[in-house]
């Protein structure tokens, strides 16, 4: 691998496009990460028992939606156990030439972070097996009735894995993991604290109730609560607003279509397809991704996670079903449309 391959496959730091500025938003520290009580409590356990022992962190496992904290606290672990952090991702690596010359190359008891797990080839998770197992790889050389194999130790390292579909992880890669973790969505309480958190490191001054529309309207997601925060200090700063209070921040959302629930357009969209074209279902995932131009994973990662956990929406086994209260929160009258639509 040359030195521009490798620096692609991998980043020490954090894999973020927004660089620097994202990563000041990023908390460094436990005492930085808002909410995830349990999630903390369990990892300052796994961490100084394993510092206490001298050991390695064991393997952790973060899954659930995107924009929940998975980066984040993968970033956290490395930083509290003192250790470098190697950051790459499952389709990054191509090859197990890929992932062993990695392996080889970390220091002792290093965090190797991969995104997008789930996304690794069978070939390269065939060679974490031992590697996770044993701290150990194994190299085929040759090939044909010549092909030996030389078992290479490994340095003691933790690896910390992140997915968004922890369905598409194999048991056998999942069952090695110390600790799997399952991020859920913020409240908007926790939210609110998080604007308040960003909201200093941008020097931006918002009022109690303004920061905790942000949070309410924002899916239930980091990500998207600092994205809020963003353009509602953009508008601030241009109209020359010194603090940013409830209206401000109800003006700029509906500027950003975001409604009182914090549905954006594509949320509604996928409700009004399935009430109008499917009769309230219903109706298959792949269907609304094909009617919708999107791809099927960006609905079930992205959208429908958020939707199901409010109840606009309900998984059957013949498909996904909207329910009365998305109808009223379109403004759609579910009795009237019910009746209409018996009568095509
Ligand atoms: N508990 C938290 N406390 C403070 N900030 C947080 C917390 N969780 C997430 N954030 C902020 O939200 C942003 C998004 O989080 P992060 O990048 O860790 O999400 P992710 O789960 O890795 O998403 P993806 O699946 O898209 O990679 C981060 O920049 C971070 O600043
Ligand atoms: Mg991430």
């Amino acid at each position: 691998m040359d030195d521009k391959e490798k620096s692609k496959k991998l980043s020490s730091n954090n894999s973020d496009t927004n660089g620097e500025f994202e990563s000041s938003l990023r908390p460094k520290k436990f005492t930085q990460v808002i909410g995830r009580k349990k999630e903390k409590k369990n990892l300052q356990i796994m961490i100084e028992a394993a510092c206490r022992r001298n050991e390695a962190l064991d393997h952790i496992l973060f899954y659930g939606p995107p924009g929940l904290g998975k980066t984040t606290l993968a970033n956290v672990v490395a930083n509290e156990l003192g250790v470098d952090i190697l950051v790459t991702s499952g389709p990054a690596l191509e090859r197990q030439g890929d992932l062993a010359s990695i392996l080889t190359n970390l220091p002792k008891r290093g965090v190797l972070f991969i995104d997008e797990i789930h996304r690794l080839n069978s070939s390269v998770e065939e060679i974490m097996y031992p590697a996770m197992e044993d701290k150990a790889i194994d190299i085929v050389i040759g090939k044909g009735p010549s092909a030996r194999t030389l078992r290479l130790d490994l340095e003691d390292f933790t690896l910390v894995g992140a997915t968004t579909r922890i369905g598409l992880v194999s048991s056998p890669l999942r069952n090695r993991f110390g600790a799997c973790m399952r991020l859920d969505f913020y409240s908007p309480a926790e939210l609110k604290e998080m604007v308040f958190q960003k909201a200093r490191i941008l020097k931006t001054d918002i009022e109690d109730d303004a920061a905790y529309e942000i949070g309410k309207r924002s899916r239930g997601t980091a990500r998207i609560a600092i994205r809020h925060l963003k353009r509602v200090r953009d508008y601030a700063q241009v109209t020359n607003i010194r603090r940013i209070d409830l209206k401000v921040v109800d003006k700029v959302l509906r500027m950003h279509d975001i409604d009182d629930a914090g549905l954006d357009d594509v949320d509604r969209k996928i409700l009004k397809l399935v009430i109008e074209d499917f009769v309230g279902g219903p109706v298959g995932i792949s269907t609304i991704a094909a009617a919708l131009s999107e791809e099927v994973s960006t609905i079930a990662d992205v959208y429908e996670p958020f939707l199901i956990q409010e109840g606009f929406i309900k998984r059957t086994s013949r498909g996904r079903v909207v329910t009365p209260k998305a109808y009223k929160q379109l403004g759609i009258d579910y009795e009237e449309t019910a009746k209409q639509q018996d009568l095509i």
